[in-house]
């Protein structure tokens, strides 16, 4: 899926220049360091990675440096057998990496493609500061001549994009279970990144291609060069470019460029309703009043009998009614327009929690569902609502 680099063009307001000069040590852009690292070579390159890494925080990852030529050997120079994916950064492809003894997710940057040297930096950094089991591990990096490469661990089950969206007709749809699972794994990992990262991190770019899974279904988040340093308390980071994904970028972001991690949290919602109704956020191969998941949607968040059409026919009704209710409940939540009222990362992380533990706790009733009222009233009150944080579904 392409990602557009203005959804509104050049967004430049007064807060952003105020902003700029204030803004302190780190708490830069990467902007000026992506230049300057583009115009050094080798190990003063290097030196100057982990530099700035101990400038923005502490690292928290060994991030190491590869010879392209170790790279050429663990993809067997690239061939197209080993192709698993195609980006807007670039091609990837799985590798056996000798000197760590591990299957790899080798990614090259395409010089000619949207995305450049300032992600590729930015992916770096930002990998080697922060450390969760629901975000990829960065196993390292080679800057060569030309060449700009990202090594990450492999994971077996590529993306979520490819189980939910994009299913081969000889694979299995992903059950109610696994799907809660990976939901529960993608919002602890943006918990984290909001919560619990120093500095913390937005992340910028949610949606169902960057969240990978690995052999047993556990969800970790990927493609950080989007990612910005969260504003403190009180400051305003207002982005000179909307950058993101045409449908999971939230609305207010897209207008003004205003940046929080609300803007997140939206884009949660949209891909935990992908999740629910197995329907990519754009579509434009169906109906024109079903083409955008979120319009589509709406209407029937507030009409409670409508529920268990949203729900993705390739689950075959094979879900709880109750927990389908409570999830429906929480991406509502999520998608509010007015985005001082979505929930935080940690309230949806506890709502989850609640989801997946009851699903395995207690059989559904099919009776269950008429008496869950309450969470029928977070979706009928969607866009009204203005306190979410308190009441859990
Ligand atoms: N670490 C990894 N392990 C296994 N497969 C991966 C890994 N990283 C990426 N892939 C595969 O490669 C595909 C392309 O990933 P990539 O991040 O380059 O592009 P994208 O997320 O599809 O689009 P965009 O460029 O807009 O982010 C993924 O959808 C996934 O199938
Ligand atoms: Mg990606």
């Amino acid at each position: 899926m392409s990602c557009f680099p203005c959804c509104k063009s050049e967004v430049e307001s007064p807060s952003f220049r105020g902003c700029s000069k204030k803004v302190s040590k780190g708490r830069r852009t990467f902007k000026s360091l992506a230049a300057a690292m583009s115009l050094k070579t080798g190990s003063s390159r290097h030196r100057q990675i982990t530099e700035e890494i101990l400038k923005y925080g502490t690292a928290k990852n060994d991030v190491k440096i590869f010879t392209y030529q170790e790279l050429i050997d663990a993809t067997n120079n690239f061939s197209s057998d080993c192709l698993v994916g195609e980006g807007g950064f670039g091609n990837v492809y799985k590798g056996y990496m000798k000197s760590i003894e591990q299957n790899v997710a080798v990614k090259t940057l395409n010089r000619e493609g949207n995305q450049g040297t300032r992600e590729f930096f930015a992916e770096v950094l930002m990998l080697s500061m922060v450390n969760h089991p629901n975000l990829v591990k960065l196993l390292g990096y080679c800057v060569e001549d030309d060449h700009r490469v990202l090594v990450y661990e492999y994971m077996a089950n590529g993306s979520l994009e490819n189980h939910l969206l994009d299913l081969d007709k000889d694979k299995e749809p992903l059950d109610w279970e696994t799907r809660m699972k990976i939901a529960d794994g993608a919002a602890r990992g943006l918990e984290y990144l909001h919560n619990s990262a120093d500095p913390p991190v937005i992340f910028r770019d949610f949606k169902s291609s960057n969240i990978l899974l690995d052999e047993n279904f556990n969800a970790k988040l990927s493609d950080f060069g989007l990612a910005k340093i969260a504003p403190k308390e009180g400051e305003n980071l207002v982005t000179t470019r909307v950058m993101g994904t045409y449908g999971y970028c939230s609305p207010e972001y897209a207008a003004t460029g205003k940046l929080t991690s609300k803007t997140d949290i939206y884009s949660f919602g949209v891909v935990f309703l992908e999740i629910i109704t197995g329907r990519r956020v754009i579509d434009t191969a169906r109906e024109p009043e079903e083409r955008n998941l979120i319009d589509w949607a709406q209407p029937m968040f507030k009409d409670r009998t409508k529920f268990t059409q949203m729900a993705d026919p390739l689950l075959k009704e094979k879900f709880p009614q109750k927990g389908l209710f409570q999830a429906l409940a929480v991406a509502a939540m999520c998608l509010q327009e007015d985005y001082e009222t979505r929930p935080d990362m940690d309230d949806v992380v506890e709502a989850l929690e609640q989801i997946t533990v009851k699903k395995s706790e207690e059989k559904d009733k099919a009776g269950e569902s008429s008496k869950s009222s309450k969470t029928a009233g977070h979706a009928e009150s969607f866009r009204s609502q203005k306190s979410v944080g308190t009441e859990r579904a």
